[in-house]
């Protein structure tokens, strides 16, 4: 955690790129998130690019994300605005310093050894929500540690013994001042990515000597690697028993591990969890209306960055409809394909409060190592700053009532 310090500093709402001094130098060098992916093709061993990069089948669910949102037009109004937008929103009572955060990843640390740290301490820094994947290798303890005032939490479904292990962890991450809990309903069976599958990738992650060798011709990976260890389930390992080894958890954590919450499941843990609650992973606006009829607070519309199944629709192009069923009785955000600010506004001007990027945070860690996450956020809000102002929006929310042209737009 000590070199996450330099990045702490305060966690104000208010913050914007300028506070960070080393924005305009990394700016110059990678100017948008494209730039950090193909650095960090040739900066991480080849396995870690492959792992984050990689999606389900030949990629096509990832390009259709991409393509989705590129085809979104925004008209402008002009003869409004004179000053950069202020880009600040409040989601579930809290203030965070822009529509964005970084989505939950199941182990970060292989795209860049202690990634789980990195990610928390550019979120608390830039304070936007961060949210800790259940089965990444930091435990929820410690990310409050460094992330107290953005924490939110990723639980999978743990069904054995009457949930007692999810109920558990919903226990820990109340007492840890976790402000929102994610449960993640779009994983109702294991799927592989051909990439990672040929990449070597496995659960738990153990490098063969291919992937050490090419460990060895990235300095500063092994530097990292060095430095915090392997990637652990550091969450789920208490679990597992004191002796267990490294495969014996893994083993332990495919059998508990199961399945996609069922309805009945989700009001259970509405009924536990004593603070706002998100269900991540929807796609239908019926769906969604369940949820809102659980006393759910939010949703997040996502095909889980096209790493499930290639054939699902792309988020953006539900959204609208899914908003418009939601009709303001739920926090609405979205996820799949973010890789920039204009995304963003994209997603915000067709009715999410918020958006979350993968993929880009990761390219960043691959690029940039530590200094990557804070580098995507700075990116990030730059670029909506001058999206919205150029559509006459000077708060997120009057993107609303801009003219849109979305040609993928799906009708229910
Ligand atoms: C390497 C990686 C691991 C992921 N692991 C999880 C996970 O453990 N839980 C989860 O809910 N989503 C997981 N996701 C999905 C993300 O939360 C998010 O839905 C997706 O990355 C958004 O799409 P994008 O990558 O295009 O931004 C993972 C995504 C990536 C790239």
């Amino acid at each position: 955690m000590h070199d996450t310090t330099a990045l702490l500093r305060s966690a104000a709402s208010d913050y914007t790129p300028a506070d960070n001094s080393r924005f305009p130098k990394l700016h110059r060098r990678f100017p948008t998130t494209a730039y950090l992916r193909q650095h960090a093709r040739s900066h991480v061993p080849s396995f870690a690019f492959e792992y984050m990069d990689g999606g389900a089948g030949g990629d096509g669910g990832i390009a259709r994300n991409w393509n989705a949102f590129d085809a979104i037009e925004l008209v402008p109004r002009y003869g409004v605005t004179t000053t950069l937008p202020a880009v600040d929103i409040e989601l579930f009572g809290r203030r965070y310093s822009a529509p964005i955060g970084i989505a939950p990843m199941g182990g970060p640390s292989i795209v860049w050894p202690g990634a789980d740290q990195y990610l928390a301490a550019a979120a608390q820094r830039a304070r936007v929500p961060y949210v800790l994947g259940l089965v990444g290798g930091m435990m929820v303890e410690h990310a409050a540690e460094i992330a107290p005032d953005v924490l939110w939490f990723q639980l999978y479904r743990c069904f054995r013994n009457e949930h007692a292990i999810g109920f558990d962890l919903l226990r820990r991450a109340q007492a840890a001042g976790v402000h929102v809990l994610v449960l993640t309903a779009d994983v109702p069976v294991r799927t592989t990515r051909p990439r990672e599958v040929v990449a070597g990738i496995t659960s738990p992650f153990q490098p063969d000597l291919r992937m050490f060798a090419a460990i060895l011709r990235s300095p500063g990976y092994l530097q990292s690697l060095w430095k915090h260890g392997q990637p652990r389930f550091g969450n789920l390992k208490p679990y597992a028993g004191d002796t267990a080894d490294v495969n014996e958890v893994a083993a332990f954590v495919r059998r508990e591990m199961a399945g996609a919450f069922t309805w009945e499941e989700i009001g259970r843990y509405r009924e536990r969890w004593k603070a706002p609650l998100v269900v991540k992973g929807l796609l239908h606006p019926a769906d969604a209306e369940r949820c809102v009829s659980l006393g759910v607070d939010g949703i997040i519309v996502s095909n889980h960055g096209g790493r499930q199944v290639e054939g699902l629709p792309t988020s953006v192009d539900v959204l609208p409809a899914i908003a418009r069923a939601v009709g303001g009785r739920a926090t609405v955000m979205v996820d799949s394909g973010i890789r920039s600010g204009l995304d963003v506004v994209r997603a915000v001007a067709l009715g999410a409060d918020a958006a979350f990027a993968g993929k880009a945070f990761l390219w960043g860690l691959g690029a940039l190592g530590a200094e990557g996450p804070l580098h995507v956020i700075d990116l990030m809000i730059d670029e909506m700053r001058a999206a919205f102002g150029q559509i006459g929006a000077r708060r997120p929310a009057q993107a609303r009532s801009v003219v849109i042209r979305h040609p993928g737009a799906l009708h229910f």
